[in-house]
C-alpha cells in the first residue's frame, strides 16, 4: 500500500512526533477560549495540555502569554488555530443541520473535542480516525473530566499510511448514506501517496451530497520559510521543529483531483476569513501561513 517509512515513526502517541502537533493545537484552542473575543469554544482543550509532560509550562490562557498577540506563536499562530476552529465548526454543523448529514469523519482527530462540544443533530455519528496512543490519551482525558459526547461518537484507531479505507464501514459507516469529512492539520504530515490514497478514499467511500473540507499547504519549497518568525518562535519556544515533522516532498493537487471526479471545490485563503470575522491572522513578510489553503468540496447529489 502507500510508504510506510516515514519521518514521523518512532515516538507514538502525543509524547512527541507528530502527535505532539496535536497538543499544540489543543493549548492554541484553550487560549482562544479564554480570549474575550473568543471565535470558538473547547472547554476540553486545557484539560490535555495539563494532563501531558510534553506541554509541561505551556500557556492554555491569553494572561499567561508573554507578548500576548505579539507573539508568533501563542499570539498569531493560535490566531489562527482559533480561527480554523471556527470556520471549521461552521463548516461541519452547515453540514449537518442544513445538509441533512448525519455521518461526520474526522480524518487526523487528534485532540479534536467536536463530538463532545458542538450542537449536533439527533442520530448523528462521529468517526475519529487517530493513532491508537493518540486516541487512548484523549479518550483518558475525557473520562478524567467525565465528559459526555453530544453525538454517537466511533473511534477508528488507524494509521493513514496503511491500508486503513475498510476500517470505516467496519466501524459502522454507511458509504451510501452522505457524510461531511473534515481533514484538519493532516496532510503535510503525510507522504505523497497517503495524501492521494486518503482522497480517492474519501471519494470512494461518499455518496452523493456529501462534503469534504481539508487544510492543504501550497508551497513548492517549504523550507523557504525557515526563518519565518512562526517556525522560529515554536522551534524557540517550545522546541518544536514543524519542518522536521512534514513531509516535504512536492504535493499532490488533491482539490484538483477531486474537481476531475465531479467535486465542486472552493479555495481559500485563511485570510479571507480573518477579514470576515474581523480577527485572525492577517499577511505578513516571510511568512509561513501564506501557502495555507482551507479547500471546501462539495459531491454533487445524484453522482
Ligand atoms: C496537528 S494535529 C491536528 C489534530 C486535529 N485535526 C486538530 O486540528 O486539532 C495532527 C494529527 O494528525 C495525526 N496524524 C499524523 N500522521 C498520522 C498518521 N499517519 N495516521 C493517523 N494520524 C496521523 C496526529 O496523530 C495528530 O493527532
Amino acid at each position: 500500500m502507500v510508504e510506510t517509512a516515514h519521518r514521523n515513526t518512532g515516538v507514538e502517541g502525543v509524547a512527541g512526533g507528530v502527535g505532539v502537533t496535536a497538543l499544540l493545537v489543543a493549548a492554541a484552542r484553550a487560549i482562544e477560549t479564554h480570549r474575550p473575543d473568543s471565535l470558538a469554544q473547547d472547554v476540553f482543550a486545557e484539560h490535555f495540555v495539563l494532563a501531558a509532560p510534553a506541554s509541561k509550562g505551556w500557556p492554555v490562557r491569553p494572561e499567561e502569554v508573554t507578548d500576548g498577540d505579539a507573539n508568533p506563536l501563542w499570539g498569531r499562530f493560535a490566531r489562527y488555530f482559533g480561527l480554523r476552529t471556527r470556520v471549521l465548526d461552521d463548516f461541519l454543523l452547515g453540514s449537518a443541520h442544513t445538509g441533512g448529514v448525519r455521518q461526520v469523519v474526522l480524518v487526523g482527530a487528534g485532540l479534536d473535542s467536536r463530538a463532545y462540544r458542538l450542537g449536533w443533530p439527533a442520530g448523528c455519528v462521529v468517526f475519529e480516525i487517530d493513532r491508537e496512543e493518540v486516541l487512548a490519551f484523549k479518550h483518558q482525558v475525557l473520562d478524567g473530566v467525565a465528559a459526555v459526547p453530544k453525538a454517537a461518537r466511533v473511534p477508528v484507531p488507524m494509521d493513514l499510511r496503511d491500508d486503513w479505507a475498510g476500517a470505516l464501514p467496519g466501524a459502522g459507516f454507511d458509504p451510501a448514506a452522505p457524510s461531511v469529512w473534515l481533514i484538519e492539520g493532516l496532510l503535510f504530515y503525510l507522504p505523497p501517496a497517503a495524501e492521494t490514497y486518503l482522497v480517492d478514499t474519501v471519494d470512494r467511500l461518499t455518496a452523493g451530497g456529501s462534503a469534504l473540507a481539508f487544510e492543504a499547504k501550497l508551497e513548492k519549497d517549504l523550507l523557504a520559510y525557515r526563518d519565518s518568525a512562526l517556525y522560529t518562535a515554536t522551534r524557540e519556544q517550545i522546541g518544536i521543529d514543524l519542518l522536521d515533522l512534514f513531509d516535504l516532498s512536492p504535493r499532490p493537487d488533491s482539490a484538483g483531483r477531486l474537481a476531475e471526479r465531479g467535486w465542486s471545490t472552493a479555495v481559500h485563503t485563511p485570510f479571507d476569513f480573518t477579514r470576515l470575522h474581523g480577527r485572525g491572522p492577517l499577511p505578513e513578510p516571510n511568512d509561513a501561513l501564506a501557502g495555507n489553503r482551507w479547500v471546501f468540496a462539495d459531491k454533487p447529489r445524484g453522482s
